[in-house]
């Protein structure tokens, strides 16, 4: 009767949260399976610490590798776990290789899986991202969309209305629930930054930092942005990113501070204190606009129209006058805009659903 919560990078402890504390103050039986994608104490353990999740039952261990390798490891492995513990559902959330190693490996089972945040597209199949959740999203049974846009995608692609629930997004909670935690600390005191006065980057996507022409096209951009604006410009740099930079070799002039990657709370109060975010990531497009920080996005598409409609956003590719044309335009607009990912009741909605379903098929 329980629910399986397959989970195992930075954003998905992140979105999970809320879902999690929601199934727990129901009381219902729920365990997580941690496939081991994210490692590092800075890409997890943190935010199993600060955001009190409870600990994982399994821990995979599935480690970094190349796609086939990491996502088999995570099938076979996530196989076994679900074949023992038998649960009623399992949850998967985003777009991630852990994502599709749980929802395959539970709908092969006869296993329901209902995928939170569901429906997003960005139409590029080259994005192993785009493949991770077309794929998840066909075999869900259930599937949680945060907009009604990535509804009406789900239905264009012959997905059964009856499956597609509209619940905003799990971010929001997610914010709603760390803001205020946040502002009791310190950060932009501890990094010397002052609220408004500098630039927040996170960049990590492989087809942008793999790729050395799209990874220093987006650097010398962003120096430049700092140059003209006599900005600072802060950038906690996920693992990958900085492997690439140093096997690049790519020349960079010092006017970017490099830091690591930093727990939520630290990085929410970055976000709400920057004048401008630059990003590649799907998260931080979200959360700069739920908190009102315009946002410059280092793609060329983005699987988050909404944020680009409610102008919020701007997708700037990787050209670095490119970049730097989008940031002037985004630094001097109005920051007025509505959050298109709901009211941050999310969680409660999902867990709602889940519990139905638990009720209805409960072996
Ligand atoms: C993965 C997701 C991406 C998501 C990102 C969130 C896939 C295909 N990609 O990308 O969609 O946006 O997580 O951050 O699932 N590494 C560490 N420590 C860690 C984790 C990774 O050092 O804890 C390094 C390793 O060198 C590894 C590299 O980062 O090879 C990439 O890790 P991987 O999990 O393959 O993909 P991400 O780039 O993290
Ligand atoms: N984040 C964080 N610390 C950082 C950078 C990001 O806590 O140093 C959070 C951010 O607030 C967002 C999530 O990580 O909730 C986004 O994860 P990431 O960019 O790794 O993945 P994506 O959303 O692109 O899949």
């Amino acid at each position: 009767m329980s629910t399986a919560i397959i989970l195992g990078t930075r954003p998905e402890l992140i979105k999970m949260s809320p879902i999690i504390r929601e199934l727990d103050r129901n009381g219902m039986e729920f365990f997580i399976l941690h496939t081991g994608q994210h490692y590092s104490y800075n890409m997890d353990r943190v935010f199993f610490d600060q955001l009190e999740l409870p600990e994982a039952k399994y821990n995979l261990e599935a480690g970094s590798g190349t796609h086939g390798e990491q996502t088999g490891k995570m099938l076979a492995r996530i196989e076994k776990v679900l074949m023992e513990e038998k649960p009623a559902i399992v949850l998967v959330q985003g777009d991630t290789n852990t994502v599709l190693a749980g929802a395959l490996a539970a709908s092969k089972l006869n296993i329901k899986v209902a995928h939170v945040e569901a429906g997003l597209r960005s139409n590029d199949r080259r994005m192993p991202e785009e493949i991770n959740r077309v794929l998840a999203d066909h075999c869900s049974d259930f599937l949680f969309a945060p907009t009604e846009g990535s509804r009406k995608t789900l239905l264009g692609e012959g997905i059964p209305e009856k499956k597609i629930f509209v619940t905003g997004n799990t971010v929001v909670d997610a914010v709603f629930q760390n803001l205020k935690l946040a502002e009791e600390k310190t950060t932009l005191k501890e990094l010397g930054l002052r609220s408004g006065n500098y630039f927040l980057v996170t960049a990590h996507r492989q087809e942008n930092v793999d790729d050395p022409v799209r990874f220093s096209g987006i650097l010398r951009g962003i120096e430049e942005l700092s140059k003209e604006f006599d900005t600072p410009v802060v950038y906690p740099i996920h693992p990958r990113s900085k492997m690439r930079l140093e096997e690049s070799g790519i020349k960079i002039n010092g006017s970017i501070r490099f830091i690591e990657p930093l727990d939520y709370l630290d990085f929410l109060n970055l976000e709400k204190g920057a004048s401008l975010v630059l990003t590649d990531s799907g998260g931080v497009q979200e959360e700069t606009c739920i908190l009102g920080v315009p946002c410059v996005t280092l793609r060329d598409n983005t699987e988050r129209p909404e944020t680009v409609e409610v102008g919020s956003n701007m997708l700037a590719g990787t050209e670095s006058e490119k970049i730097v044309v989008c940031a002037r335009k985004m630094l001097v607009k109005g920051k007025d805009w509505k959050n298109p990912f709901g009211d941050g009741k999310a969680g409660e909605k999902i867990v709602r659903v889940i519990k139905m379903a638990i009720g209805k098929n409960p072996c």
